[in-house]
């Protein structure tokens, strides 16, 4: 009998593959817990914390747009949440608080920025597209490397401005300008929702890349959006969301259940065949 429920919650939820992955190993650990989806509206974040006090849910992860709207209802933020108040695991803990942690910080740390050596990154000016929700922890994992400049634009510019209030040593790019600085890039990384399944693709050409370039999007399903398989046709060297996405996973479940989940070959081929 299943003892223990988790889930995540966002909007909208159809290309998480997080329920995949949880039961994943649930089932390999002979773990009597089900993860699902919650797709949940704004003002219906209080009552799954409430569940998660009550211990009706004994934890949740958070997605697109919830990440910095959950922090008014928690008790307390630790970790990686606290540097960067984006928040995408919670959990009741042993004094009965409702606390915030994030894993995404985790997540990068250990797939896209891993693949680039400390001496490409220290030469490197970084555009990260995206001032959403997880865009403060691509700025704090590449902080804590040395870069040459990390850029920052959005749609919506007052974002970027609050951003920037919080990491002021980045640059701001107007999102009309992305096409004219593009040219000096030597990583970009998509941490907008522009590329998810069924969304918006941008706008933007991005032409007069550099050859060199690396381009980088946190989105995985699908596994290659619209602007990577434009990009890869010209040589640049592209990486999907897929690997964070596995890494955040897996040090949410450690946080769960205090088990690391081995990530091996089958784990990946087993998403890889539910994507696009
Ligand atoms: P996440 O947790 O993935 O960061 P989010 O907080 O909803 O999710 O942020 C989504 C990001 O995608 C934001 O940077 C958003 O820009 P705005 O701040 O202007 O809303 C960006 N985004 C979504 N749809 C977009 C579109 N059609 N054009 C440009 N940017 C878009």
């Amino acid at each position: 009998m299943i003892k223990n429920f988790y889930g995540i919650i966002g909007k909208p939820l159809s290309h998480s593959l997080s329920p995949d992955l949880h039961n994943f190993w649930f089932k390999k650990y002979g773990i009597l817990a089900n993860y699902s989806l919650i797709e949940i509206e704004l003002h219906q974040i209080e009552e799954v914390i409430r569940k998660i006090r009550n211990k009706e849910l004994n934890g949740v992860n958070v997605t697109v747009p919830y990440k910095q709207s959950v922090i008014p209802f928690l008790d307390l933020l630790i970790n990686d949440a606290k540097e960067t108040l984006s928040v995408n695991t919670i959990s009741l803990n042993e004094k009965g608080k409702v606390v915030g942690d994030n894993t995404d910080v985790y997540g990068l740390e250990n797939s896209f920025i891993k693949k680039i050596d400390d001496q490409n990154l220290n030469q490197s000016e970084i555009l990260i597209l995206g001032a959403g929700g997880v865009a403060p922890s691509v700025i704090y994992a590449l902080s804590k490397k040395k870069v040459k400049k990390i850029f920052i634009s959005n749609r919506t510019l007052k974002k970027a401005i609050d951003i920037k209030k919080r990491f002021p040593f980045i640059d701001i790019v107007e999102w009309e300008n992305i096409e004219a600085k593009i040219e000096n890039m030597d990583i970009i990384i998509n941490a907008t929702s522009l590329g998810l399944d069924g969304g918006s693709n941008f706008n933007q050409e991005f032409k007069n890349t550099k050859t060199n370039l690396v381009f980088y999007d946190i989105i995985y399903n699908p596994m290659e959006t619209k602007i990577i398989k434009k990009l890869k046709k010209r040589g640049v060297k592209t990486f999907n969301g897929l690997e964070m996405f596995i890494y955040q996973a897996q040090k949410s479940f450690f946080l769960w259940n205090k088990i690391n989940p081995e990530l091996d070959g089958e784990l990946e081929q087993n998403l890889i065949s539910k994507l696009k």
